[in-house]
């Protein structure tokens, strides 16, 4: 049986939520990823120092007895965020970097920015200290179509802060075009992006042939296989060090999703490790998979590697139906699927 050996991997982008929630799905993170990158889109968001403190504190109660997971908390970008809340966030030792939702853009985005220009004061304070900007690069734009969001974010916002902020380290989240994949290739090396499991293995034929499928609704929403899809599995697998992992799971009870106006987000934390070996086995490169998973996040983020070894094996197995989820359900990415590649237990 084929197997490989690979350094411990993190997760550069991670909905956790709180409370019951969160206690239903940390472990799975936690068994897989020695680190995460937690998003702040909670309701109410994490919007300063203290609240994400807080948040930290809660999550690592949360965690399975003698875990060594570590939450890297962010900040939630608003129209009132000052330099001194950036500052007293760069001093706090539990965040590592601060996230801009386009108001309305995504899940939770409301308290988000409306525009950039107020935030340039907190961006310069985040470009001296060296605290990496998170992007949801997405417009808002009610004339611009859903499928061209990303690509137009790219050409207006995005081009703009990284012209205006040339020392700003930033992530460009869960890509998920070919536009966002070039760009990011020949900005920069301040610019990166991380990749989901989802956009890697599935397109919008998944979500639309057939009947809607809400399991797959996610936002930036599912592209085209060709150029898109085909484009980000070429850049994960390119062991260019400007893209690396970041899962977006994004766990949501079972029948929110399953509603006339269902909500955005996929889950896959329960298998996310195997989920990406199995995109890059597909196309033959498997050893590629420890520069993305395991290397290129913590060298961007100035961080040190993990030391931990996991091993994955190609041995298939059946995702189940759904998972607890705060006493209701959340239905896994692959649900009822096989999955190719299984992590052993250390
Ligand atoms: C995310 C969520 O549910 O919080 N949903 C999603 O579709 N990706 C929010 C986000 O990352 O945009
Ligand atoms: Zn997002
Ligand atoms: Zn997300």
């Amino acid at each position: 049986m084929k197997s490989i050996c690979i350094i411990k991997p993190d997760d550069w982008h991670l909905h956790l939520r709180s409370g019951e929630a969160m206690r239903s799905v940390v472990g799975m993170s936690a068994a897989q990823m020695g680190r995460a990158i937690v998003m702040p889109n909670l309701t109410p968001p994490v919007k300063s120092a203290v609240q994400a403190r807080a948040y930290h504190d809660e999550i690592v109660r949360a965690l399975p007895e003698g875990s060594v997971f570590k939450p890297l908390m962010v900040l939630y970008l608003t129209d009132n965020t000052s330099a001194l809340d950036i500052q007293e966030a760069v001093e706090a030792s539990e965040v590592y970097a601060a996230k801009l939702y386009p108001a309305g853009a995504t899940t939770n985005s409301e308290s988000g920015v409306t525009d950039v220009s107020h935030i340039y004061p907190a961006l310069e304070a985040m470009q001296k200290a060296g605290m990496p900007l998170l992007l949801h690069g997405e417009v808002t734009d009610p004339e611009v179509d859903v499928f061209d969001r990303e690509a137009v974010f790219i050409d207006t916002t995005l081009s703009q802060i990284v012209k205006d902020f040339p020392g700003l380290k930033i992530v460009l989240e869960h890509i998920t075009t070919k536009d966002a994949a070039d760009y990011v290739a020949s900005a920069p090396k301040n610019v990166a992006a991380t990749i989901t499991p989802h956009h890697l293995l599935v397109n919008r034929n998944h979500m639309l042939v057939g009947g809607i499928k809400p399991h797959y609704y996610c936002l930036p929403i599912l592209k085209r296989k060709q150029p898109h899809q085909n484009a980000l599995l070429a850049a994960a697998t390119s062991a260019d060090p400007k893209f690396f992992l970041g899962t977006d799971s994004a766990p949501h009870d079972k029948h929110a999703k399953e509603s006339a106006c269902g909500c955005a987000g996929i889950f896959s934390a329960h298998a996310a490790i195997e989920l990406y070996a199995m995109a890059f086995d597909g196309v033959g490169a498997i050893e590629r998979l420890e520069g993305f998973a395991s290397k290129f996040g913590p060298d961007f983020y100035g961080l040190s590697r993990n030391s931990e070894i996991i091993t994955l094996e190609k041995q298939s197995w059946t995702v189940p139906e759904s998972y607890d989820f705060a006493g209701s359900e959340v239905q896994p990415f692959f649900s009822g699927d096989e999955i190719t590649w299984r992590m052993q237990p250390c």
